[in-house]
């Protein structure tokens, strides 16, 4: 059953289907541009799927077929992104939608159709995994509005890619086709048009199944290695994994083992 959730614009849609939280960028006719609005609606939406526990993996997708998402609206730069208070408050409050997606204690997959673009590709870049259709493609034309970016918020590229790629694509703003992402480690998977929802269902459901405490673990372990040692939170990476030693779900993970079933996973 699917359950959908109203958020403060149409263009940003909000459904639950079993343990899956969907957040669909729904601009078709911008090519799933997106606003400030929008990116405090999918802030929204993000607060949503966390606090909500029956969800356990969340997918961003852009609705209309064309587009993942081209970035951000650029038709209002001229009213909210000109002067040096306006590009302030712009990165500000599109921080917090960045800041929830990159944060998330659950697994997040971008499954990708079509055009994935500066802002679009951040958001990619800021999920757990990229799922992408053969026909899709990326970019991030910042040179070609004269856009700069913080050195923070290249990170993500920079460790997929590495940073001579990453120049190669800022410094060109090309568009980089899917094949070749696959090869940089941009994307996960690359999968053909018709396959795409089918291919992601079924890998948000093998994590979905999975031992959420073990996924988290897994995640903050991941994320806390990638930074510079005096920042990792050491505290942290040894609290996961001991609330996985600690947990129900560890006693039924080798019960179903043993007993040659699947396990039934909580969470707790
Ligand atoms: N902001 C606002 N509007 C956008 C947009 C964006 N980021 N991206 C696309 N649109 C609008 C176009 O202006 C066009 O509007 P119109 O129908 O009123 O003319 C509509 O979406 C369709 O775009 P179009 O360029 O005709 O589609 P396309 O399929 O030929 O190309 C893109 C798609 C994504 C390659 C192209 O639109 C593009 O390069 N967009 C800008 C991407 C960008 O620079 N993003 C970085 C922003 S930081």
């Amino acid at each position: 059953m699917t359950i959908e959730t109203a958020t403060a614009t149409d263009k940003i849609l909000s459904k639950k289907n079993g343990s899956v939280g969907h957040l669909i960028i729904n601009n078709p006719e911008k090519r799933n541009a997106i606003s400030l609005d929008m990116s405090v609606a999918a802030g929204d939406v993000m607060e949503d799927f966390l606090a909500d526990d029956a969800i356990r993996v969340i997918v961003l997708s852009g609705a209309g077929g064309k587009s993942f998402a081209a970035g951000a609206d650029i038709s209002k730069f001229e009213k909210s992104r000109a002067t040096k208070e306006d590009v302030e408050n712009y990165a500000k409050t599109g921080e917090r939608f960045r800041l929830l997606l990159k944060g998330s204690a659950k697994p997040t997959i971008a499954m990708i159709r079509g055009y994935c673009i500066g802002g679009g590709f951040a958001v990619a870049l800021n999920c757990d995994i990229r799922v992408a259709t053969e026909d899709s493609s990326f970019g991030i034309p910042a040179a070609k509005l004269g856009i700069g970016y913080a050195s923070e918020r290249l990170g993500q590229l920079v460790e997929l890619a590495g940073p001579s790629a990453a120049k190669d694509i800022l410094f060109t703003g090309r568009r980089v086709p899917a094949p070749e992402a696959l090869r940089l480690g941009i994307i996960n998977y690359m999968v053909a048009g018709g396959d795409l929802e089918e291919f992601v269902e079924n890998y948000a459901l093998t994590i979905g199944n999975n031992a959420p405490l073990s996924v988290l673990a897994a995640k903050r372990g991941i994320d806390e290695y990638v930074k510079d040692a005096d920042k990792r939170d050491y505290a942290l990476c040894e609290k996961v994994v001991a609330d996985c030693f600690a947990s129900q779900d560890y006693i039924e993970g080798r019960r179903a083992f043993m007993e040659k079933r699947k396990p039934a996973f909580t969470g707790r």
